[in-house]
């Protein structure tokens, strides 16, 4: 048995709906596996804006950080999109990946057989699909300085300025490599070494880390405008693909297409093993946004933050069996046809948000006694 403390930061838009079906998984998987779960919830995002002026309000902070996990669900939305504003919400989201240090963001990408009809791509293209993206995440034009200058004759200058150090691509290199070994062995570096100096310097950064320390992973580099184009001719070439903050980001949500939806991708975020501590401390969430044009309706797919959870079971907790169930309990209850309407194929019913969260809860009841009663 372990007992565990997990903020949990559901923030705004569908990311109180999509969270609250995170924690029913994560209750559901204590009761079953006699653990004691401890949910505490802060405010991160727009509605830390709201109610304390900030996205990002202190003892947000101090709960991620005495917390051995934490699972977020979105921030943003239009309230908050005047441009001209001092703070926005994604400030909240930034500024706690720094906090926790979780630099290495790592996004798998696997394609469910009954969901291949949900992609935009042809079905025979998506069988066996199954890579992972490990985004550097707290570097790049993201959190270099950003500035706007006027013109002397006019108009304006906006400069965001792309910062990488050897030692920031070092340690995401090694992550990568090392999850490229418990899989096929083979990492593709993206970049865009033929304009961005930061390019460069990732390019010979990773191909010096792989020759020196990870000769048993193949090694292969691909500029992000081509891995874009890849990702669609011939998506099984991938198995384990590193890249710097931005290119990341929009990579993954291409990527989504294949697996049908935005709502189906979890991610985890994580930074060095903390000393002293049992857990690898770890920032767990979807990769989709707050998704104003749906948020209220009940409609949104959990899918991403359930497994978001069993991603935190297995990285955070080392728990994987109880990860496993949970993945299994996703691709039961997809198999039986209980999905949101995003993946739904045309003409069938969906389900809502809740009925979704519930029947995955359900189908982890009956996983857990198979287990418990093979042991
Ligand atoms: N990590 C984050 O918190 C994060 C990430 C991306 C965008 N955002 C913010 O979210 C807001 C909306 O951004 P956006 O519309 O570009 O991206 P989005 O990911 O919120 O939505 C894009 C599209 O995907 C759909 N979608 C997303 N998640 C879904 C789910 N779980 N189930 C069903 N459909 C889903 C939405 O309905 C929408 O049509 C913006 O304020 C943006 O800044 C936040």
């Amino acid at each position: 048995m372990s007992r565990l403390t997990i903020a949990l930061l559901p923030g705004d838009g569908i990311g109180p709906e999509v969270v609250a079906e995170g924690a029913r998984v994560l209750r559901a998987v204590a009761e079953r596996w006699k653990h004691e779960i401890e949910l505490r919830e802060g405010l991160i995002g727009g509605c830390a804006l709201d109610a304390r002026d900030t996205p990002l309000p202190p003892e947000t902070i101090e709960l991620c950080r005495s917390a051995d996990a934490v699972l977020l669900g979105a921030v943003g939305g239009p309230r908050w999109d005047n441009p001209a504003a001092r703070q926005r919400p994604e400030q909240g989201l930034l500024g706690l990946r720094r906090e926790l240090q979780v630099y290495a963001n790592l996004r798998p990408v696997k394609v469910h057989p009954s969901l291949a009809v949900a992609s935009p791509l042809r079905a025979e293209r998506l069988e066996g699909v199954d890579f992972v993206v490990v985004r550097e995440l707290t570097g790049g034009i993201y959190f270099g300085d950003k500035r706007r200058e006027q013109l002397p004759h006019g108009g304006e200058r906006a400069i965001d300025e792309c910062v990488y150090t050897t030692s920031e691509i070092e340690r995401v290199t090694r992550v990568a490599a090392q999850l490229a070994r418990t899989r096929r062995r083979k990492l593709t570096s993206v970049d865009k070494a033929n304009v961005l100096e930061t390019s460069r310097l990732w390019r010979s950064t990773v191909t010096r880390v792989l020759r020196d320390e990870f000769p048993d992973v193949a090694l292969d580099h691909l500029l992000v405008d081509a891995c874009a184009m890849q990702l669609l001719r011939d998506p099984r070439g991938f198995d384990v693909i590193v890249t710097e903050n931005m290119f990341g980001d929009i990579l993954t949500d291409e990527a989504s297409m294949l697996a049908g939806s935005l709502g189906v991708l979890p991610s985890a975020s994580l930074g060095d093993d903390v000393e002293g501590q049992r857990a690898r401390r770890g920032l767990y969430e979807p990769i989709h946004g707050s998704a104003p044009d749906i948020a209220g309706r009940g409609i949104a797919n959990p899918v991403g933050t359930i497994l978001s959870v069993a991603l935190m079971l297995r990285h955070s907790f080392g728990l994987e069996q109880e990860a496993r169930a949970v993945e299994q309990a996703v691709a039961a209850t997809i198999d039986r046809g209980c999905v949101t309407a995003d993946i739904a194929p045309c003409g069938a019913r969906s389900y809502s948000t809740a009925d979704v969260g519930g029947a995955i809860a359900e189908a982890l009841t009956s996983i857990s006694r198979q287990v418990h009663s093979r042991a």
